[in-house]
């Protein structure tokens, strides 16, 4: 069957500047992404359809509907059509070798003789590439440790991309960065439906246990005394006050000497932290 009215298209629809204030004001509240002036054609581009699937005619009656009441589940949806979720398996590698030359040598003959677990979080972990690079990079850093227990903690304020990273499934193409050997060890190859794919072997998943979490929520469902955040490749997405506040809360999750981990191009100058800075991106819990 097919729908008798016109198709309506909201690609070249302009957003009223009413409508596009409450797109950013909301935006920023529920997330703290800060939606700048010129970025009407990005919401134009991404939000059409979204319009079309509620039967909407204009921006304006979007804007409305955000702000009726019991609409927090479309700005949820609104929040998962603007923001980046790029990522990639070993994005930004130094980070992983850091953590395996510096920070794991002296820090895991500390746990064992105390015989508490490690505990590391990736707090914008997207569709799962970050946490499972983690994942295997403790795995097989751990592997002459059989002793210690170890946790991932994986978050985002996106609910599509923590199913889709609880379910471990990528395409061949996207598990490229990962050594081949590696590939065999902690992936399994799809077949049938799932040919082209690989899935995250459920020894490694069981590893990683996801939440969402946004970064501005009062308080996070994650074990305090992390010993290795990662944050990477948000704050950028934030404005000076939010940066701030976000580590301030990220920093009260981590344990004395623990790390906060964020992007390259992130570093938090500018803003006010209690932590040391150990080298780009890197920063320490006195
Ligand atoms: C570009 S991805 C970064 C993924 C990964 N950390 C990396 O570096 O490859 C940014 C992620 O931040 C998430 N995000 C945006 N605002 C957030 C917030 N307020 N709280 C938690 N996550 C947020 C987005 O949903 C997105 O998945």
């Amino acid at each position: 069957m097919f729908d008798s009215q016109p198709i309506k298209d909201f690609r070249d629809a302009t957003i009223s500047a009413d409508a596009y204030r409450i797109i950013v004001e909301l935006v920023y509240e529920h997330s703290r992404i800060k939606l700048g002036n010129d970025k009407q054609t990005l919401l134009s581009n991404r939000l059409g359809k979204r319009l079309r699937h509620l039967g909407l005619n204009s921006y304006d009656e979007y804007g409305v509907l955000l702000r009726s009441h019991g609409a927090s589940e479309e700005l949820e949806h609104l929040v998962d059509l603007i923001s980046t979720n790029h990522t990639r398996f070993y994005r930004e590698p130094d980070h992983f070798t850091f953590l395996t030359s510096r920070i794991l040598p002296p820090l895991i003959p500390q746990l064992a003789e105390v015989g508490e677990p490690l505990r590391v979080w990736s707090a914008a972990s997207s569709s799962g590439e970050e946490p499972y690079t983690l994942a295997i990079v403790l795995a097989e850093y751990l592997r002459i440790h059989p002793s210690i227990k170890w946790q991932i903690e994986a978050s985002d304020i996106s609910n599509k991309m923590i199913d889709q990273a609880r379910r471990g499934i990528y395409r061949m193409d996207v598990v490229e960065p990962v050594p081949q050997v590696l590939l065999e060890r902690y992936f399994q190859k799809g077949v049938g439906e799932q040919h082209g794919n690989c899935r995250v072997r459920e020894e490694l998943r069981q590893k990683v246990r996801y939440d969402r979490v946004n970064l501005f929520q009062p308080e996070y469902p994650v074990a305090r005394k992390q010993h290795v955040i990662f944050c990477r490749n948000v704050m950028i997405y934030f404005d000076i006050p939010s940066r701030e506040l976000a580590v301030k809360k990220l920093s009260q999750y981590l344990a004395p000497g623990g790390y906060l981990i964020v992007g390259h191009s992130e570093s938090l100058m500018g803003i006010k932290h209690g932590l040391e800075s150990v080298r780009q991106g890197v920063y320490r819990k006195p």
